[in-house]
């Protein structure tokens, strides 16, 4: 499997991704939006031998975070990588290539997720393996009224 940097007809091969994955959907436009504005934070993993798509995360930059606070940061929009090739490290080489993105290259201070409190793989990776802190509760923040996490991972000195 290869970790690289999504190109625009990887879009909609990680949107197939993410309906296999996850009830969170986007349209289609709207990883054409991620891929025109933010193509240098996208990144995929593909299997070498199928050349399928089986991991990916879309993610963008913001300056205002919900407070209307005005500070650089990056923002994790979706992450998954398929059932078949699950546990074997993906996930965690796709966070790290758009976080060295969004310090290196954008200068972000910090970047936001938001979680499903009952997600434990996700938070396993977001909490110990990558260095996120709880930031908020959300409450009823997805569709089927479960609390999200808001989540922040800081590049630069905390403010
Ligand atoms: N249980 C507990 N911890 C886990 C699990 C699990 N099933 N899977 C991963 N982790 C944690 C562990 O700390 C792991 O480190 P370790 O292997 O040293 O123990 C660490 O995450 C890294 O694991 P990876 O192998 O990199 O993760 P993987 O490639 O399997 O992908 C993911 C993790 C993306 C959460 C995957 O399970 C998935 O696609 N789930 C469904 C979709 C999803 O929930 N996406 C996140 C939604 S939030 C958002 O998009 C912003």
């Amino acid at each position: 499997v290869s970790i690289r940097r999504a190109e625009m007809q990887d879009l909609q091969h990680m949107q197939h991704c993410n309906l296999w994955c996850l009830p969170e959907n986007y349209t289609y436009k709207y990883y054409l939006y991620h891929g025109m504005v933010w193509q240098s934070l996208l990144y995929v993993a593909e299997d070498i031998n199928s050349g399928r798509i089986v991991g990916y995360v879309l993610a963008k930059q913001d300056e205002e975070d919900e407070e209307g606070t005005k500070l650089e940061h990056g923002h994790i929009t979706s992450l998954s990588v398929l059932r078949t090739h699950r546990k074997l490290g993906l996930a965690n080489k796709v966070m790290q290539s758009t976080h060295r993105d969004m310090d290196k290259i954008f200068e972000s201070h910090y970047v936001s997720l938001h979680v499903r409190v009952s997600n434990r793989a996700a938070l396993g990776l977001y909490r110990d393996k990558l260095g996120y802190e709880t930031f908020d509760t959300e409450e009823k923040y997805y569709a089927d009224d479960e609390n999200a996490y808001n989540m922040r991972k800081w590049f630069r000195k905390k403010l």
